[in-house]
């Protein structure tokens, strides 16, 4: 029997770093070599600590009966394959059972073009992508669906795409999967269910603003069109390093970052509840030995 009450963990961007002596020089001459030089000058300083956060975000998963685990992506900074391998081994006791954790990469998994930059996430991850509704795939794994109970559902979107340029960080949701999205929403299987709809990048900043161009979704206002109809759900994504919610005129539905589940100092999550149709949510923050639901311990 279901329980009355779904717990789902939003969290995001958790960045495992590099160790840059690990890369071989053709992949220098790249985007990797400006962000591997960011790395260097100090970046990777923030997310120091992802591999004991991520144990205490297992053991808040186990202490608080977490029901479903949505990861927004930036699983990592380089997008190499070690560092998804690192990062698939830290999600491992968070994966289980796989029906139970949803995932899309973000910008930094598929760091530059190589061609197999999106294989090698799905690659690492191919135990968490099934599709519940296959149909609907549209130029990859995506949308992707999973179905949960009776009442809800969680719809995957890739935006994240290569950028060409080091100064660029921006998204974009191919057409043809927002068409699809679209068509789903009408699908009887799908429709009068709690939709959490998820992504990495953020349609809206937390003052209600489109992000800056070069760090945006280019299409935000057309994904926000085709959520539109959604009576009763959430718009879940990670990419901009601040935790928030913020609600908007274009869709009925509130909109929730979870910024960055490991960043040193600006450390945060989601925990949302979902009763009965009705969904509240509470902030995770770090305590610097573990997370909790209260900013004071
Ligand atoms: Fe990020
Ligand atoms: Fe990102």
């Amino acid at each position: 029997m279901q329980k009355k009450t779904l717990k789902v963990l939003h969290f995001s961007d958790i960045h495992v770093g590099t160790l840059v002596r690990h890369m071989q020089w053709k992949k220098w001459f790249s985007k990797r070599a400006i962000g591997a030089i960011n790395l260097l000058r100090g970046r990777a300083a923030y997310f120091d600590e992802v591999e004991e956060k991520m144990a205490a975000m297992v053991r808040f998963k186990e202490a608080n009966d977490i029901d479903i685990v949505i990861n927004t992506g930036d699983y990592t900074a380089l997008g190499l394959e070690h560092e998804l391998v690192l990062a698939r081994e830290l999600m491992d006791p968070l994966m289980h059972p796989p029906q139970r954790y949803l995932t899309v990469p973000g910008n930094h998994d598929i760091y530059v073009h190589e061609g197999s930059s999106h294989y090698r996430f799905s690659e690492q991850f191919c135990s968490v992508l099934q599709n519940d509704l296959p149909e609907y795939c549209a130029g990859g794994h995506y949308p992707l669906v999973r179905l949960i109970g009776e009442d809800a559902a969680v719809i995957a979107l890739n935006s994240a795409k290569p950028n060409p340029w080091p100064w660029r960080s921006d998204g974009h949701i191919p057409t043809v999967q927002l068409d699809a999205f679209k068509k789903m929403l009408e699908d009887p299987r799908i429709a009068g269910r709690f939709l959490f709809v998820i992504t990495h990048y953020a349609p809206r900043l937390a003052d209600g603003t489109p992000d800056r161009k070069l760090h945006g979704l280019h299409n935000a206002d057309a994904l926000l069109h085709a959520c539109a109809p959604i009576e009763q759900g959430a718009i879940l994504f990670g990419h901009v390093h601040r935790t928030y919610r913020v609600d908007v005129p274009e869709v009925k539905i509130p909109l929730f970052c979870a910024g960055s589940a490991t960043m040193e100092g600006h450390e945060g999550a989601w925990v949302y509840e979902l009763n009965a149709g009705v969904l509240s949510h509470r902030q995770l923050y770090w305590n610097g030995e573990a997370y909790t639901l209260d900013p004071k311990y």
